[in-house]
């Protein structure tokens, strides 16, 4: 099944959260660097700034969260956190979430991608190698890192446009039930 990929905004809050906590031990761990508790989870869904990230996500047919790519821009890098539902894995939606994570960064000027990852991350090591991103390791994480090109004008306002449409489907989103 084909999924739309939409930016989130502040509205998207509930969603987020619920999404993480959906998130056993060890899928905590490998996309936090730890298993956090429920109310760190929170913590952290509280303290995102959607005016200085991104977040981009997938949903179910309940418009439920079920992959999702927080986008961290600062100092011209974008740092990517990625998670996506085990029922929903290996259908292609991390790559098209770093794909969209990659547009909007070189939209918004970043000249570099880049994903932290633990070096036992089987599944994060062979994505981020066959999208040919270089690797370098050491004690036990891995960083992936891609030089991104300038933008196009054309480029940009195209992103900037779907980022404003998207804020006008999120509100709307906040009328239909969801699982938080
Ligand atoms: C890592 C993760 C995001 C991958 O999501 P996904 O949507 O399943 O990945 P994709 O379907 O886009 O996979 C793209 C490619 O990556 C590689 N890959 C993905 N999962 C893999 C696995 N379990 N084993 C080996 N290769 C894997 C494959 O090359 C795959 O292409 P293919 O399916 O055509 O062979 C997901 O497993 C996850 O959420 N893990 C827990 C959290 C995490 O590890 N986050 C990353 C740290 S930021």
């Amino acid at each position: 099944m084909y999924r739309l990929i939409h930016n989130l905004s502040p509205l998207d809050r509930e969603r987020l959260v619920a999404h993480f906590l959906t998130l056993d031990e060890e899928d905590r761990r490998l996309r936090f660097g730890g298993a956090l508790p429920d109310d760190m989870i929170r913590d952290y869904v509280n303290a995102i700034d959607f005016q200085r990230d991104r977040l981009f996500a997938a949903f179910d047919t309940r418009f439920d969260i079920i992959a999702v790519a927080h986008v961290g821009l600062v100092d011209g890098k974008a740092e990517i956190g990625l998670s996506v539902l085990r029922g929903y894995r290996r259908e292609g939606l991390a790559v098209r979430l770093i794909q969209r994570a990659q547009k909007s960064a070189t939209a918004h000027g970043c000249k570099q991608l880049w994903i932290h990852f633990m070096c036992d991350n089987a599944a994060m090591g062979a994505l981020v190698r066959k999208l040919g991103m270089t690797v370098k390791a050491s004690l036990g994480e891995a960083d992936a890192l891609l030089d991104l090109p300038d933008a196009s004008p054309v480029a940009v306002g195209v992103t900037l446009y779907e980022e404003r449409l998207d804020a006008l489907l999120g509100v709307w989103r906040q009328w239909l039930p969801h699982a938080a």
